[in-house]
């Protein structure tokens, strides 16, 4: 989603930024790898450069590149610069303007916000040299993420270790992350059909293709929320989000549901789960019989009801949306789906109607709620989502100013 310029300079921890590009890759962001003559010492280029699959800036001067060009290049490209580990050193060459590297002179020429993770002995840490260097950065804005207390690689005992890298990543992201509103909030998305195997090469499935719950995980992510999309098999791209979750069947599907419902503020399921999956998935493909064939299918768990009965014990007591695939009596058989489940809104489709529902770009709903019905006419998913997430939004509004 965004270009970030990974300062790593010469500390212990040096290596630990390995593991923050991954994070960053992960949530799907682009890592320019800056490294200073130190971090050299600690870390080779190389596995940056293997791993970013960029090439690392390791000097100013390096010839073939123009480096007063690229340096500004870089600069105005990047969405973040995060420097991990953040070094006395590097502290103090920020805080005074000192442009003698590549990395110091990224920070003078870049408007981005900058995040430091410093990391260097106790003692250098609570020097007022280096804490004055912190204030003055500090006052210009530059975040930190804070070190952790423990022992320290030079057998010291105390402040100064580098925060984890999950933090360091986590922190980055919530600076990326655009204010919208929905900055701060974490949405559990489904989408897609599932599949339930009956052999090895055999499945029951139905026709949905995703693009409901994927275009509202996009739009929730422009919104500012944090989004976790449990996706089932489809062929449709699906957007970048904080994380991606992929599954096949209904019972994967509820596991990997249950597993992040606690933290959610809000559960949106517009996937289409199967009702029945086969008694028995065959190991081996079936072959056919001169007679007719009969299956044996089960129930599959009701994932949003299951979700709907665990609300109350739930952290947060996220909202819960719910879709509903109708062809008859679309507002009262929605409207009692929504007390059956236990759930805030029923989004329901007419599937007969022409240009809505599954497998096309549009949708026409009816969002009933504890208040009644609202029709949402004839236009794009993207749109529709929209429509939904402002229902989404007033409810954790409402939610939010209740528990104050
Ligand atoms: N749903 C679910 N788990 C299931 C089946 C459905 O979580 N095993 C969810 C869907 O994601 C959707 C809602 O329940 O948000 C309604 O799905 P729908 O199939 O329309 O309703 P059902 O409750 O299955 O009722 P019926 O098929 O009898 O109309």
């Amino acid at each position: 989603m965004a270009l970030i310029a990974l300062g790593i300079c010469g500390g212990v921890g040096a290596y630990k930024a390995v593991e923050v590009a991954r994070g960053l890759q992960k949530r799907h962001h682009e890592v320019v790898a800056v490294m200073t003559d130190a971090a050299r010492h600690f870390v080779g280029p190389l596995t940056f450069e293997a791993i970013t699959r960029r090439r690392v800036v390791t000097d100013q001067f390096e010839p073939g590149a123009n480096a007063n060009i690229e340096h500004i290049a870089i600069a105005s490209d990047i969405a973040l610069l995060l420097v991990v580990p953040a070094t006395a050193d590097i502290i103090g060459r920020f805080a005074a303007g000192i442009a003698d590297d590549f990395l110091s002179s990224l920070y003078l020429a870049t408007t981005a916000p900058v995040l430091m993770a410093p990391s260097m002995n106790v003692n250098m840490l609570a020097h007022p040299a280096v804490q004055r260097n912190l204030e003055t950065l500090a006052a210009r804005g530059v975040r930190f993420v804070e070190p952790g207390e423990g022992y320290l690689a030079c057998g010291w005992m105390g402040k100064g270790r580098l925060a984890e890298p999950d933090a360091i990543v986590e922190v980055a992201e919530r600076i990326l992350r655009p204010a919208g509103p929905l900055r701060g909030r974490r949405l559990l998305v489904t989408a897609g059909p599932t599949y339930e195997d009956l052999d090895p090469v055999r499945y029951v499935g139905n026709r949905s293709s995703g693009r409901m719950g994927f275009a509202l995980a996009a739009e929730a992510m422009r919104r500012g929320a944090e989004v976790v999309l449990v996706a089932g098999p489809t062929t449709v791209e699906p957007p970048a989000v904080t994380e991606l979750v992929r599954v096949r069947r209904a019972a994967e599907m509820h596991a990997a549901v249950m597993d992040r419902a606690a933290g959610a503020d809000a559960i949106v399921m517009a996937a289409a789960v199967a009702d029945y999956t086969p008694a028995e998935a065959a190991a081996q493909k079936i072959g056919k019989t001169d007679g007719p064939m009969q299956l044996t299918l089960v129930r599959t768990p009701d994932i949003l009801a299951d979700l709907g009965r665990l609300r109350p014990s739930l952290p947060g007591q996220p909202v819960l949306v719910g879709f509903a695939a109708e062809s008859e009596d679309v507002v009262n058989r929605a409207a009692a789906k929504r007390v059956k489940k236990k759930v805030d809104l029923i989004v329901a489709n007419d599937v007969l109607q022409p240009g809505a529902g599954f497998d096309v770009d549009t949708n026409a709903v009816t969002i009933v709620g504890p208040d009644g019905a609202e029709a949402v006419p004839l236009q794009s998913k993207a749109a529709v989502a929209g429509v939904i997430l402002d229902r989404v939004e007033a409810l954790l509004e409402k939610k939010t100013g209740a528990r104050k």
